[in-house]
């Protein structure tokens, strides 16, 4: 497999990374995850969109210019022969003798790798997963979407254990969003509904998609917050992420969700999606 480190693309085993790269030093560094079907990068401006943020709000520079970065992502598409799968891309502040406090002169670190791997029609989005509830364990700004992943890889192995695919998150008896995804219900009246953009949680790009096909499709949808309870008496549940697309939610917690399925909203917007990016 090629990756894309250093300026150049090589070799996997050949990419070289600086121990004193603040990305692993401190978590000082974002990334972003696109999908990718059909040798296809499916809603990538949003995600550049995303990144420049992300960068912004740390005050890190974009290490080249965005239309750039696609052709790198791109350039690793082709060279993979990737047909399925995600692009994954990771942008640090730069490496620098380990110091809390940051010269405003660092070279950001740039890297990014291809992983193939089924998408969608998996075993997920055609039967639905359990989810677990866990309190909220990350900082206050989960809008940026930075490598400091350590209590969503927690919290996803206690859910694991726990027999659960991913984990909602609670805070102040809200449920914020997925470890990896963001959370949606579909009430019994057939309101799409999933919570508003704030700091609280990182703003989905295949939400946005999502809220946009219920729109076109005339299904109604609301951004507010839920509780766990309302979640447990939805008609429907999903989850949505650049890694999963759109994942039926079957069970929360000890609660089953309608008859157990995938519900008959979800299914079409699952179908919607496709459609629209295929
Ligand atoms: N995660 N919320 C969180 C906390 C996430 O980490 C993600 C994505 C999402 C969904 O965002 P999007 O639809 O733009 O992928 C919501 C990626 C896929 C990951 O960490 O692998």
């Amino acid at each position: 497999r090629f990756v894309y480190c250093g300026g150049n693309y090589v070799p996997e085993q050949d990419a070289r990374l600086s121990i004193f790269d603040r990305g692993t030093l401190f978590g000082d560094a974002v990334y972003e995850v696109t999908a990718v079907i059909d040798g296809r990068m499916i809603d990538n401006s949003l995600h550049l969109d995303r990144l420049e943020r992300s960068l912004a709000a740390l005050d890190i520079p974009l290490p080249c210019p965005r239309a750039e970065i696609a052709a790198i992502q791109n350039g690793l598409i082709t060279r993979n022969a990737l047909m399925e799968g995600t692009v994954y891309l990771q942008i640090s502040r730069g490496a620098a003798d380990r110091d809390y406090r940051y010269a405003d002169t660092l070279l950001p670190d740039f890297f990014a790798f291809t992983q193939r791997r089924a998408i969608r029609d998996t075993p997920a989005h055609r039967d639905g997963i359990a989810v677990a509830l866990l309190p909220e364990p990350r900082w206050a700004r989960r809008d940026i979407k930075t490598t400091m992943l350590l209590g969503q890889v927690l919290a996803k192995r206690e859910a694991r254990d726990a027999g659960c695919a991913e984990v909602w998150f609670v805070e102040d008896g809200m449920i914020t969003e997925g470890a990896s995804s963001t959370a949606f219900l579909i009430t019994r009246d057939g309101a799409v509904v999933t919570r508003p953009n704030s700091r609280a949680t990182l703003p989905g790009c295949t939400r946005r998609a999502v809220l946009d096909l219920c729109a076109r499709h005339g299904l109604v949808f609301v951004e507010r917050a839920f509780t766990p309870q309302e979640a447990a008496d939805a008609a429907e549940a999903f989850l949505t992420s650049a890694g999963s697309l759109i994942t039926p939610v079957v069970r929360i917690a000890d609660t089953i969700i309608g008859d157990g399925n995938p519900g008959r909203l979800t299914r079409h917007l699952q179908r919607y999606y496709l459609d629209a990016v295929l």
